[in-house]
């Protein structure tokens, strides 16, 4: 009879803890996008509204990664010597041949979303992890891409992807 009791309570007890836990990732699931939406920013960006890059922040040689459409999108702005190399690859043995002339607007500025086109990983473009060709390496299963973001070696089998871009000024960049 006493076990019968305690044992009662006990199923009682793991039912509310059930229902308890079920209503607490229920309102977390419903918190987050109330919380997201009280982030201008955030939700503009989710929208897919066009962002400003600063092209003065950038110095020749030097890349910087910002965020559209919840996506890393690098911006390079390119030395002469990666211009003339993006210039001058052949064509013929690409995995995706493209002229780097169809893949820039302006030959210093390289402007590719940054998710290789193998698995989705974001590839490396610091110096000393770019790779043979200059560009990026993605680690993750060795593609490498050269500077034009084309890809040259590895399992990925197309060029980082351009987006949609404009110079709004000659120091200001609008992606979107
Ligand atoms: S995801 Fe980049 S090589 Fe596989």
């Amino acid at each position: 009879m006493a076990i019968a009791t305690t044992a009662e309570p006990t199923r009682r007890d793991m039912l509310f803890i059930a229902t308890g836990a079920a209503a607490a990732v229920a309102v977390s699931s419903v918190a987050w996008p109330l919380i997201s939406q009280m982030n201008p920013d955030a939700s503009t960006i989710a929208a897919g509204a066009p962002i400003d890059v600063d092209l003065k922040a950038i110095p020749e040689g030097g890349i910087v990664t910002v965020k559209w459409r919840g996506k890393p999108i690098f911006v390079r702005h390119r030395t002469k010597k990666e211009i003339d190399e993006a210039a001058k690859a052949p064509l013929a043995g690409m995995p995706d041949p493209q002229a780097d002339s169809a893949r820039v607007q302006k030959p210093e500025w390289l402007v590719v979303i940054g998710v290789c086109t193998h698995l989705g990983c974001i590839p490396l473009g610091t110096a000393g992890s770019r790779g043979e060709y200059d560009g990026w390496f993605c680690p993750c299963h060795g593609s490498v891409y050269d500077t034009s973001g084309r890809i040259r070696k590895g399992p990925a089998p197309k060029n980082l992807e351009v987006p949609a871009y404009a110079f709004a000024t000659d120091t200001k960049l609008t992606i979107g």
